[in-house]
Protein backbone atom coordinates (compact mmCIF):
# COMPACT_ATOMS: atom_id res chain seq x y z
CA UNK A 1 0.00 0.00 0.00
CA UNK A 2 1.30 3.07 -0.61
CA UNK A 3 0.08 7.11 0.69
CA UNK A 4 -1.65 9.40 -0.29
CA UNK A 5 0.67 12.11 0.73
CA UNK A 6 3.44 10.07 0.67
CA UNK A 7 6.61 9.58 2.54
CA UNK A 8 8.77 12.09 0.06
CA UNK A 9 6.59 15.58 1.49
CA UNK A 10 6.74 14.44 4.75
CA UNK A 11 10.14 14.03 5.06
CA UNK A 12 11.14 17.28 3.58
CA UNK A 13 8.70 18.98 6.14
CA UNK A 14 10.20 17.15 9.08
CA UNK A 15 14.16 17.56 7.94
CA UNK A 16 12.71 21.48 8.46
CA UNK A 17 11.23 20.99 11.12
CA UNK A 18 14.14 19.43 12.93
CA UNK A 19 15.74 22.66 12.11
CA UNK A 20 13.76 23.87 14.44
CA UNK A 21 14.16 21.23 17.28
CA UNK A 22 16.87 20.00 19.45
CA UNK A 23 18.72 17.85 17.40
CA UNK A 24 19.35 14.73 19.57
CA UNK A 25 15.85 14.60 20.25
CA UNK A 26 14.51 15.22 16.81
CA UNK A 27 16.85 11.82 15.82
CA UNK A 28 14.66 9.72 18.44
CA UNK A 29 11.54 11.46 16.99
CA UNK A 30 12.15 9.59 13.20
CA UNK A 31 15.63 8.44 13.97
CA UNK A 32 16.19 4.98 13.28
CA UNK A 33 12.87 3.83 12.81
CA UNK A 34 13.01 3.59 9.08
CA UNK A 35 15.87 2.18 8.81
CA UNK A 36 15.32 -0.61 11.65
CA UNK A 37 13.66 -3.88 10.77
CA UNK A 38 12.62 -6.75 12.81
CA UNK A 39 11.05 -10.10 12.58
CA UNK A 40 10.76 -13.42 15.10
CA UNK A 41 14.64 -12.79 15.92
CA UNK A 42 14.70 -9.00 15.34
CA UNK A 43 17.34 -8.73 13.45
CA UNK A 44 18.05 -4.80 12.55
CA UNK A 45 19.46 -4.21 9.79
CA UNK A 46 21.05 -0.92 8.18
CA UNK A 47 21.30 0.77 12.02
CA UNK A 48 24.02 0.94 14.34
CA UNK A 49 23.06 -1.61 17.09
CA UNK A 50 22.89 -1.13 20.41
CA UNK A 51 25.31 -3.75 22.72
CA UNK A 52 23.45 -6.35 24.05
CA UNK A 53 22.80 -6.12 28.19
CA UNK A 54 25.25 -8.13 29.87
CA UNK A 55 23.64 -11.02 31.60
CA UNK A 56 22.40 -10.33 35.16
CA UNK A 57 21.77 -6.68 34.03
CA UNK A 58 18.03 -6.78 34.28
CA UNK A 59 17.59 -6.74 38.21
CA UNK A 60 13.89 -5.93 38.85
CA UNK A 61 11.15 -7.38 37.46
CA UNK A 62 10.34 -5.76 33.51
CA UNK A 63 7.10 -7.22 32.47
CA UNK A 64 4.95 -4.29 34.56
CA UNK A 65 2.97 -3.24 31.91
CA UNK A 66 2.07 -7.21 30.98
CA UNK A 67 1.51 -8.78 27.94
CA UNK A 68 -0.85 -8.27 24.88
CA UNK A 69 -1.57 -10.26 21.02
CA UNK A 70 -3.25 -9.04 18.15
CA UNK A 71 -4.03 -8.96 14.41
CA UNK A 72 -4.59 -12.63 14.67
CA UNK A 73 -4.75 -14.09 11.36
CA UNK A 74 -5.39 -18.34 10.15
CA UNK A 75 -1.92 -19.07 10.78
CA UNK A 76 -0.18 -16.33 12.94
CA UNK A 77 -0.39 -13.43 16.01
CA UNK A 78 1.81 -10.88 16.73
CA UNK A 79 2.77 -10.77 20.46
CA UNK A 80 3.79 -8.03 22.48
CA UNK A 81 5.10 -6.74 26.09
CA UNK A 82 7.31 -4.29 26.98
CA UNK A 83 10.37 -4.47 29.27
CA UNK A 84 9.81 -1.73 31.80
CA UNK A 85 11.05 -2.52 35.68
CA UNK A 86 10.12 1.33 36.68
CA UNK A 87 7.42 2.10 34.28
CA UNK A 88 6.71 5.57 35.26
CA UNK A 89 10.48 6.84 35.06
CA UNK A 90 12.01 8.31 31.94
CA UNK A 91 15.34 6.82 31.09
CA UNK A 92 17.79 6.23 32.03
CA UNK A 93 16.49 5.87 35.92
CA UNK A 94 13.72 3.36 34.69
CA UNK A 95 16.03 -0.01 35.76
CA UNK A 96 17.07 -0.95 32.36
CA UNK A 97 20.53 -1.44 31.03
CA UNK A 98 21.16 1.81 29.59
CA UNK A 99 21.01 1.76 25.86
CA UNK A 100 21.38 -1.58 25.65
CA UNK A 101 19.44 -4.40 23.68
CA UNK A 102 17.82 -7.28 25.47
CA UNK A 103 17.11 -10.91 24.38
CA UNK A 104 13.24 -11.98 25.62
CA UNK A 105 12.45 -15.46 25.40
CA UNK A 106 8.97 -16.57 23.97
CA UNK A 107 6.93 -19.50 23.78
CA UNK A 108 3.60 -20.18 22.89
CA UNK A 109 1.63 -23.75 24.03
CA UNK A 110 -1.39 -24.96 23.26
CA UNK A 111 -2.09 -25.00 27.23
CA UNK A 112 -2.02 -22.85 30.03
CA UNK A 113 0.33 -24.15 32.00
CA UNK A 114 2.82 -24.62 29.13
CA UNK A 115 3.43 -28.37 28.50
CA UNK A 116 2.43 -28.80 25.03
CA UNK A 117 4.75 -25.92 23.44
CA UNK A 118 4.62 -25.19 19.69
CA UNK A 119 6.77 -22.44 19.19
CA UNK A 120 9.17 -20.70 20.84
CA UNK A 121 12.16 -18.07 19.61
CA UNK A 122 14.14 -15.01 21.14
CA UNK A 123 13.01 -11.53 19.98
CA UNK A 124 15.13 -8.80 20.88
CA UNK A 125 14.00 -5.40 23.15
CA UNK A 126 15.78 -2.83 21.07
CA UNK A 127 16.22 0.55 23.51
CA UNK A 128 15.10 2.26 19.81
CA UNK A 129 12.00 0.88 20.37
CA UNK A 130 11.84 2.11 24.06
CA UNK A 131 12.25 -1.85 24.77
CA UNK A 132 8.78 -2.86 23.25
CA UNK A 133 8.98 -6.77 22.00
CA UNK A 134 6.88 -7.39 18.80
CA UNK A 135 6.87 -11.26 17.53
CA UNK A 136 5.09 -11.99 14.08
CA UNK A 137 4.33 -15.53 15.17
CA UNK A 138 3.81 -17.74 12.10
CA UNK A 139 3.12 -21.44 11.52
CA UNK A 140 0.38 -21.69 14.24
CA UNK A 141 -3.32 -23.55 13.20
CA UNK A 142 -6.62 -22.21 12.15
CA UNK A 143 -9.44 -21.56 14.95
CA UNK A 144 -7.67 -21.88 17.56
CA UNK A 145 -7.00 -21.30 21.47
CA UNK A 146 -2.81 -20.48 22.50
CA UNK A 147 -1.26 -19.59 25.63
CA UNK A 148 1.92 -17.40 25.57
CA UNK A 149 4.75 -16.23 27.89
CA UNK A 150 7.89 -13.89 27.80
CA UNK A 151 10.86 -14.70 29.87
CA UNK A 152 14.15 -12.14 30.35
CA UNK A 153 16.93 -12.68 32.30
CA UNK A 154 15.15 -14.37 35.31
CA UNK A 155 11.97 -13.20 35.16
CA UNK A 156 8.92 -14.74 33.46
CA UNK A 157 5.83 -12.31 32.58
CA UNK A 158 2.07 -13.60 33.26
CA UNK A 159 0.84 -15.85 30.92
CA UNK A 160 -1.75 -14.50 27.73
CA UNK A 161 -4.48 -15.96 26.05
CA UNK A 162 -4.94 -15.59 22.27
CA UNK A 163 -6.40 -17.36 19.07
CA UNK A 164 -5.83 -17.57 15.34
CA UNK A 165 -8.39 -16.66 13.05
CA UNK A 166 -10.25 -19.82 11.03
CA UNK A 167 -9.09 -21.06 7.89
CA UNK A 168 -9.44 -19.28 4.48
CA UNK A 169 -12.62 -20.00 2.95
CA UNK A 170 -14.14 -22.12 6.35
CA UNK A 171 -17.49 -21.14 7.52
CA UNK A 172 -16.99 -20.89 11.45
CA UNK A 173 -20.59 -21.69 13.09
CA UNK A 174 -19.85 -18.22 14.51
CA UNK A 175 -17.57 -15.36 15.98
CA UNK A 176 -18.06 -13.58 18.73
CA UNK A 177 -16.30 -10.33 19.06
CA UNK A 178 -16.10 -6.87 21.75
CA UNK A 179 -15.97 -3.24 20.56
CA UNK A 180 -14.36 -0.75 22.96
CA UNK A 181 -12.83 3.22 23.20
CA UNK A 182 -12.26 6.02 24.87
CA UNK A 183 -10.37 5.43 28.29
CA UNK A 184 -9.76 8.39 29.96
CA UNK A 185 -7.35 6.85 32.85
CA UNK A 186 -8.41 10.58 34.69
CA UNK A 187 -11.78 10.03 34.31
CA UNK A 188 -12.05 6.91 36.34
CA UNK A 189 -11.12 2.89 36.45
CA UNK A 190 -11.31 0.50 33.94
CA UNK A 191 -13.70 -1.38 35.29
CA UNK A 192 -15.55 -2.17 31.96
CA UNK A 193 -12.47 -3.96 30.71
CA UNK A 194 -11.70 -6.21 33.85
CA UNK A 195 -15.74 -7.38 32.81
CA UNK A 196 -14.27 -7.72 29.53
CA UNK A 197 -11.54 -9.81 30.12
CA UNK A 198 -14.32 -12.56 31.62
CA UNK A 199 -16.44 -12.45 28.30
CA UNK A 200 -15.82 -14.81 25.86
CA UNK A 201 -14.92 -13.45 23.05
CA UNK A 202 -12.53 -14.24 20.39
CA UNK A 203 -11.46 -10.94 19.70
CA UNK A 204 -11.57 -7.27 20.80
CA UNK A 205 -11.61 -4.33 18.54
CA UNK A 206 -10.11 -0.94 20.11
CA UNK A 207 -11.92 1.78 18.13
CA UNK A 208 -10.17 4.65 19.39
CA UNK A 209 -8.81 7.24 21.98
CA UNK A 210 -6.43 4.38 23.89
CA UNK A 211 -5.18 7.03 25.78
CA UNK A 212 -5.70 11.07 26.47
CA UNK A 213 -3.33 13.62 26.11
CA UNK A 214 -4.67 15.83 28.52
CA UNK A 215 -2.76 16.24 32.03
CA UNK A 216 -3.31 14.13 34.72
CA UNK A 217 -2.67 14.75 38.33
CA UNK A 218 -1.09 13.40 41.28
CA UNK A 219 -3.81 11.80 42.16
CA UNK A 220 -4.71 10.46 38.93
CA UNK A 221 -7.67 12.86 38.31
CA UNK A 222 -11.72 11.22 38.75
CA UNK A 223 -9.38 7.87 40.23
CA UNK A 224 -8.81 10.09 43.28
CA UNK A 225 -6.18 8.10 44.41
CA UNK A 226 -4.93 7.67 48.34
CA UNK A 227 -2.84 4.87 47.84
CA UNK A 228 -0.29 6.34 45.36
CA UNK A 229 1.11 9.75 44.15
CA UNK A 230 1.55 10.24 40.08
CA UNK A 231 5.01 11.38 39.34
CA UNK A 232 4.50 15.10 37.93
CA UNK A 233 5.19 14.56 34.47
CA UNK A 234 1.88 13.53 33.77
CA UNK A 235 0.55 16.65 34.80
CA UNK A 236 1.28 17.66 31.35
CA UNK A 237 -0.39 17.43 27.47
CA UNK A 238 2.11 14.74 25.81
CA UNK A 239 3.94 16.62 22.81
CA UNK A 240 7.50 14.70 22.94
CA UNK A 241 7.69 11.07 21.95
CA UNK A 242 9.30 10.39 25.80
CA UNK A 243 5.76 12.16 27.03
CA UNK A 244 3.85 9.55 24.75
CA UNK A 245 6.06 6.99 25.71
CA UNK A 246 5.88 6.90 29.26
CA UNK A 247 1.70 7.97 29.01
CA UNK A 248 1.37 4.64 27.39
CA UNK A 249 2.87 2.75 30.35
CA UNK A 250 0.81 4.63 32.90
CA UNK A 251 -2.26 3.49 30.70
CA UNK A 252 -0.56 -0.17 30.34
CA UNK A 253 -0.12 -0.48 34.41
CA UNK A 254 -3.58 -0.14 34.87
CA UNK A 255 -4.90 -4.24 35.90
CA UNK A 256 -8.13 -4.03 34.31
CA UNK A 257 -6.68 -3.12 30.23
CA UNK A 258 -4.30 -6.01 31.66
CA UNK A 259 -6.38 -8.56 32.02
CA UNK A 260 -8.37 -7.74 29.03
CA UNK A 261 -5.07 -7.68 26.36
CA UNK A 262 -3.95 -11.06 28.17
CA UNK A 263 -7.38 -12.57 27.65
CA UNK A 264 -7.87 -11.75 23.28
CA UNK A 265 -6.25 -11.16 20.65
CA UNK A 266 -6.66 -7.51 19.99
CA UNK A 267 -7.47 -5.70 16.78
CA UNK A 268 -6.38 -1.62 17.39
CA UNK A 269 -7.17 1.41 15.94
CA UNK A 270 -6.66 5.14 16.73
CA UNK A 271 -8.62 8.60 16.97
CA UNK A 272 -7.70 11.60 17.68
CA UNK A 273 -6.91 11.37 21.23
CA UNK A 274 -3.75 9.08 20.86
CA UNK A 275 -2.65 12.23 19.13
CA UNK A 276 -4.10 15.32 19.98
CA UNK A 277 -8.06 16.35 20.37
CA UNK A 278 -9.80 16.81 16.96
CA UNK A 279 -6.89 16.78 14.77
CA UNK A 280 -7.38 15.97 11.16
CA UNK A 281 -4.55 14.74 9.08
CA UNK A 282 -1.59 16.85 9.02
CA UNK A 283 -3.35 20.05 10.77
CA UNK A 284 -3.75 20.33 14.59
CA UNK A 285 -6.62 21.23 16.86
CA UNK A 286 -6.68 24.32 15.97
CA UNK A 287 -6.21 23.82 12.20
CA UNK A 288 -2.78 25.22 12.70
CA UNK A 289 0.58 24.93 10.49
CA UNK A 290 1.21 21.48 10.00
CA UNK A 291 5.01 21.40 10.35
CA UNK A 292 5.37 21.54 13.76
CA UNK A 293 1.99 19.34 14.21
CA UNK A 294 3.82 16.44 12.17
CA UNK A 295 6.56 16.45 14.69
CA UNK A 296 4.26 15.51 16.73
CA UNK A 297 2.33 13.09 15.20
CA UNK A 298 5.60 11.69 14.37
CA UNK A 299 6.00 10.83 17.87
CA UNK A 300 2.57 10.22 19.04
CA UNK A 301 2.37 7.32 16.35
CA UNK A 302 5.92 5.88 17.28
CA UNK A 303 4.60 5.49 20.88
CA UNK A 304 1.53 3.94 19.75
CA UNK A 305 3.09 1.13 17.34
CA UNK A 306 5.99 0.53 20.01
CA UNK A 307 2.56 0.25 22.42
CA UNK A 308 0.38 -2.02 20.45
CA UNK A 309 0.64 -5.57 18.77
CA UNK A 310 0.77 -4.42 15.17
CA UNK A 311 2.77 -5.86 12.79
CA UNK A 312 5.82 -4.21 10.65
CA UNK A 313 3.76 -2.72 7.64
CA UNK A 314 2.18 -0.45 10.50
CA UNK A 315 5.45 1.06 11.94
CA UNK A 316 5.50 4.52 11.48
CA UNK A 317 7.86 6.35 8.94
CA UNK A 318 8.17 9.58 10.47
CA UNK A 319 4.65 10.95 11.21
CA UNK A 320 2.91 8.36 8.34
CA UNK A 321 1.53 4.88 9.40
CA UNK A 322 -0.36 2.64 8.08
CA UNK A 323 -3.21 1.44 10.07
CA UNK A 324 -5.89 1.00 7.58
CA UNK A 325 -6.13 -2.85 7.26
CA UNK A 326 -8.37 -6.10 6.36
CA UNK A 327 -8.60 -9.50 8.55
CA UNK A 328 -11.19 -12.31 7.34
CA UNK A 329 -12.70 -14.82 9.60
CA UNK A 330 -12.88 -17.21 7.04
CA UNK A 331 -16.37 -16.47 5.00
CA UNK A 332 -18.28 -15.41 7.83
CA UNK A 333 -16.88 -11.98 8.47
CA UNK A 334 -14.26 -9.56 6.59
CA UNK A 335 -13.22 -6.67 9.13
CA UNK A 336 -11.89 -3.21 7.11
CA UNK A 337 -10.14 -1.58 10.31
CA UNK A 338 -10.52 2.09 9.17
CA UNK A 339 -7.98 5.23 9.97
CA UNK A 340 -10.84 8.12 9.94
CA UNK A 341 -8.19 10.26 11.01
CA UNK A 342 -4.72 10.91 9.23
CA UNK A 343 -5.99 11.65 5.62
CA UNK A 344 -8.99 13.47 6.25
CA UNK A 345 -9.34 16.94 5.31
CA UNK A 346 -9.91 19.48 8.08
CA UNK A 347 -13.27 19.91 9.80
CA UNK A 348 -15.55 22.29 8.14
CA UNK A 349 -16.98 25.15 10.00
CA UNK A 350 -13.77 24.71 12.57
CA UNK A 351 -14.85 21.07 13.67
CA UNK A 352 -18.20 22.78 15.62
CA UNK A 353 -21.35 21.39 15.50
CA UNK A 354 -23.23 23.47 12.82
CA UNK A 355 -26.02 22.55 10.15
CA UNK A 356 -25.27 21.27 6.90
CA UNK A 357 -23.80 23.86 5.10
CA UNK A 358 -21.72 24.70 1.84
CA UNK A 359 -18.39 23.89 3.11
CA UNK A 360 -19.07 20.45 4.83
CA UNK A 361 -21.16 19.68 1.32
CA UNK A 362 -18.50 20.01 -0.57
CA UNK A 363 -17.85 16.58 -2.17
CA UNK A 364 -13.94 17.07 -2.22
CA UNK A 365 -14.01 16.16 1.41
CA UNK A 366 -12.85 13.11 2.61
CA UNK A 367 -12.73 11.00 5.88
CA UNK A 368 -10.39 8.29 4.65
CA UNK A 369 -8.14 10.27 1.95
CA UNK A 370 -8.76 8.57 -2.03
CA UNK A 371 -6.28 6.16 -1.32
CA UNK A 372 -8.03 4.53 1.75
CA UNK A 373 -11.77 4.97 0.21
CA UNK A 374 -10.65 2.98 -3.18
CA UNK A 375 -9.23 -0.05 -0.99
CA UNK A 376 -12.19 -0.36 1.20
CA UNK A 377 -14.13 -0.04 -2.18
CA UNK A 378 -12.18 -2.41 -3.78
CA UNK A 379 -12.73 -4.58 -0.39
CA UNK A 380 -16.33 -4.62 -0.95
CA UNK A 381 -16.16 -6.01 -4.37
CA UNK A 382 -13.93 -8.82 -3.59
CA UNK A 383 -15.40 -9.63 -0.49
CA UNK A 384 -16.79 -13.66 -0.26
CA UNK A 385 -17.71 -12.86 3.72
CA UNK A 386 -21.74 -12.98 5.05
CA UNK A 387 -20.82 -10.17 7.31
CA UNK A 388 -18.66 -6.88 6.30
CA UNK A 389 -17.69 -5.36 9.47
CA UNK A 390 -16.08 -1.88 9.64
CA UNK A 391 -14.29 -1.26 12.73
CA UNK A 392 -13.68 2.72 12.78
CA UNK A 393 -13.69 5.46 14.67
CA UNK A 394 -16.22 8.11 14.51
CA UNK A 395 -20.34 8.14 13.64
CA UNK A 396 -21.10 7.09 10.18
CA UNK A 397 -24.90 7.69 10.75
CA UNK A 398 -26.24 11.01 10.23
CA UNK A 399 -27.03 12.33 14.14
CA UNK A 400 -29.04 15.60 14.65
CA UNK A 401 -28.93 17.14 17.92
CA UNK A 402 -32.24 18.06 17.97
CA UNK A 403 -35.63 18.41 15.31
CA UNK A 404 -35.12 21.51 13.41
CA UNK A 405 -35.00 21.09 9.98
CA UNK A 406 -31.34 22.71 10.05
CA UNK A 407 -30.24 20.65 13.00
CA UNK A 408 -26.75 20.89 13.60
CA UNK A 409 -23.99 18.42 13.18
CA UNK A 410 -20.75 16.54 14.45
CA UNK A 411 -18.38 17.96 11.91
CA UNK A 412 -15.91 16.00 13.50
CA UNK A 413 -17.46 12.78 12.18
CA UNK A 414 -19.04 11.56 9.01
CA UNK A 415 -21.91 13.67 8.68
CA UNK A 416 -19.13 16.30 8.23
CA UNK A 417 -18.01 14.31 5.59
CA UNK A 418 -21.39 13.60 3.54
CA UNK A 419 -19.12 13.31 0.66
CA UNK A 420 -17.40 10.25 2.07
CA UNK A 421 -20.07 9.07 3.18
CA UNK A 422 -22.19 8.77 0.14
CA UNK A 423 -19.27 7.16 -1.81
CA UNK A 424 -18.49 4.44 0.92
CA UNK A 425 -22.25 3.30 1.23
CA UNK A 426 -22.71 3.43 -2.54
CA UNK A 427 -19.60 1.69 -3.10
CA UNK A 428 -20.83 -0.84 -0.90
CA UNK A 429 -24.61 -0.97 -2.42
CA UNK A 430 -22.83 -1.40 -5.99
CA UNK A 431 -20.73 -4.35 -4.68
CA UNK A 432 -23.54 -6.07 -3.34
CA UNK A 433 -22.53 -6.13 0.60
CA UNK A 434 -25.78 -7.15 1.87
CA UNK A 435 -24.51 -7.38 5.25
CA UNK A 436 -23.18 -4.23 6.36
CA UNK A 437 -22.24 -3.82 9.95
CA UNK A 438 -20.02 -0.32 11.31
CA UNK A 439 -18.45 -0.54 14.69
CA UNK A 440 -17.93 3.04 16.17
CA UNK A 441 -16.75 5.04 19.56
CA UNK A 442 -15.73 8.38 20.17
CA UNK A 443 -18.99 9.45 21.40
CA UNK A 444 -19.26 8.13 24.94
CA UNK A 445 -22.72 6.81 24.61
CA UNK A 446 -24.02 3.65 22.97
CA UNK A 447 -26.18 4.01 20.45
CA UNK A 448 -27.85 1.20 18.21
CA UNK A 449 -28.88 2.56 14.44
CA UNK A 450 -30.15 1.39 11.44
CA UNK A 451 -28.17 3.12 8.12
CA UNK A 452 -30.80 4.60 6.23
CA UNK A 453 -30.79 4.86 2.33
CA UNK A 454 -32.39 8.53 3.17
CA UNK A 455 -31.90 9.37 6.30
CA UNK A 456 -35.03 12.28 5.67
CA UNK A 457 -37.18 8.98 4.88
CA UNK A 458 -37.36 6.50 8.05
CA UNK A 459 -39.91 4.59 5.31
CA UNK A 460 -36.19 4.05 3.04
CA UNK A 461 -34.26 1.08 2.62
CA UNK A 462 -32.04 0.16 5.97
CA UNK A 463 -28.72 -0.76 4.30
CA UNK A 464 -26.70 -1.67 7.20
CA UNK A 465 -26.22 -1.39 10.85
CA UNK A 466 -24.16 0.58 13.35
CA UNK A 467 -23.30 -0.02 16.44
CA UNK A 468 -21.74 2.91 19.02
CA UNK A 469 -20.20 1.10 21.68
CA UNK A 470 -19.68 3.99 24.60
CA UNK A 471 -16.71 4.99 26.52
CA UNK A 472 -14.68 2.76 29.23
CA UNK A 473 -14.56 6.08 31.52
CA UNK A 474 -14.49 8.76 29.03
CA UNK A 475 -17.36 11.18 30.56
CA UNK A 476 -16.92 9.62 34.29
CA UNK A 477 -20.08 8.32 35.80
CA UNK A 478 -22.84 9.00 32.78
CA UNK A 479 -26.45 7.78 33.57
CA UNK A 480 -29.19 5.87 31.51
CA UNK A 481 -30.52 9.21 30.21
CA UNK A 482 -28.81 12.16 29.55
CA UNK A 483 -30.03 15.69 29.53
CA UNK A 484 -30.70 15.69 25.19
CA UNK A 485 -32.22 11.99 25.25
CA UNK A 486 -35.88 12.56 24.32
CA UNK A 487 -34.67 15.30 22.10
CA UNK A 488 -31.78 12.83 20.18
CA UNK A 489 -34.29 9.89 20.03
CA UNK A 490 -36.95 12.11 18.08
CA UNK A 491 -34.49 13.59 15.61
CA UNK A 492 -33.36 10.39 14.60
CA UNK A 493 -35.83 8.06 14.36
CA UNK A 494 -32.87 5.73 12.86
CA UNK A 495 -31.53 5.78 16.42
CA UNK A 496 -32.93 2.73 17.78
CA UNK A 497 -31.34 2.58 21.43
CA UNK A 498 -29.23 5.61 23.55
CA UNK A 499 -27.54 5.02 26.47
CA UNK A 500 -25.02 7.52 28.31
CA UNK A 501 -23.60 4.87 30.63
CA UNK A 502 -20.03 3.50 30.55
CA UNK A 503 -19.73 0.12 28.91
CA UNK A 504 -18.47 -1.65 26.17
CA UNK A 505 -21.19 -3.84 23.18
CA UNK A 506 -20.40 -7.43 22.43
CA UNK A 507 -21.71 -8.92 18.92
CA UNK A 508 -21.90 -12.43 17.80
CA UNK A 509 -22.12 -13.23 14.16
CA UNK A 510 -23.16 -16.46 12.49
CA UNK A 511 -24.78 -17.14 9.26
CA UNK A 512 -28.38 -16.21 10.32
CA UNK A 513 -27.94 -13.05 12.32
CA UNK A 514 -26.09 -10.32 14.33
CA UNK A 515 -26.73 -10.25 17.48
CA UNK A 516 -25.44 -7.25 19.45
CA UNK A 517 -25.60 -6.89 23.81
CA UNK A 518 -24.88 -3.52 24.78
CA UNK A 519 -23.05 -4.20 28.70
CA UNK A 520 -22.84 -0.70 30.87
CA UNK A 521 -21.56 -0.82 34.25
CA UNK A 522 -23.21 2.46 36.60
CA UNK A 523 -20.15 3.67 38.19
CA UNK A 524 -16.23 4.49 37.31
CA UNK A 525 -15.01 6.98 39.65
CA UNK A 526 -15.59 4.62 42.47
CA UNK A 527 -13.76 0.68 41.84
CA UNK A 528 -15.79 -2.49 41.34
CA UNK A 529 -19.04 -1.30 39.06
CA UNK A 530 -21.12 -4.50 38.87
CA UNK A 531 -21.65 -5.23 35.39
CA UNK A 532 -25.45 -5.10 33.18
CA UNK A 533 -26.62 -5.42 30.01
CA UNK A 534 -28.56 -2.79 29.04
CA UNK A 535 -30.53 -3.68 26.00
CA UNK A 536 -29.82 -6.70 23.36
CA UNK A 537 -30.55 -6.29 19.32
CA UNK A 538 -30.49 -8.60 16.58
CA UNK A 539 -30.54 -7.92 12.77
CA UNK A 540 -31.02 -10.84 10.64
CA UNK A 541 -28.79 -12.06 7.65
CA UNK A 542 -30.15 -10.81 4.27
CA UNK A 543 -32.47 -8.22 6.20
CA UNK A 544 -30.76 -5.14 7.44
CA UNK A 545 -32.90 -4.08 10.53
CA UNK A 546 -32.55 -3.92 14.38
CA UNK A 547 -35.28 -5.34 16.41
CA UNK A 548 -34.57 -5.25 20.37
CA UNK A 549 -34.81 -8.64 22.03
FE1 LIG B 1 -13.01 9.79 23.34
Amino acid sequence: MTHPQGHGRHDRILRAAAALLDRRRFLTVTGAAATLAFSTNMPVAGAAQAAEAVPGALTEYPFTLGVASGDPTPSGVVLWTRLAPRPYEPAPGNGLPEAARVPVQWEIARDDRFRRVVLRGIATAHPEFNHAVHVDAQGLAPDRVYYYRFRAGPWISPPGRTRTAPAPGSLPYEMRLAAVSCQAYHDGYFTALGHLADEDVDAVFHLGDYLYEYAVGATGGARAYTDRTLPPWFAKETVTLEDYRLRYALYKSDPDLQAAHAAFPWFVTWDDHETENNYAGGSDESGGPGDEFLVRRAAAYRAYWENQPLRLPQLPQGPDMTLYRRFHYGRLAQFDILDTRQYRTDQAYRGRWHPPGPESQDPARTITGATQERWLLDGFRNSHATWNVIPQQVVMSRRRSGTAAASPLSMDAWDGYPGSRDRVLAGAGAAGVENLLVLTGDVHVHYAMDIKADWDDPTSRTIGTELVTSSVTSGRDGSPRPSDWSAVMTANPHLRFYDGRRGYVTVRLDAEEARADFKTVDSVTTPGAALTTAASFVTEAGDPGLRET
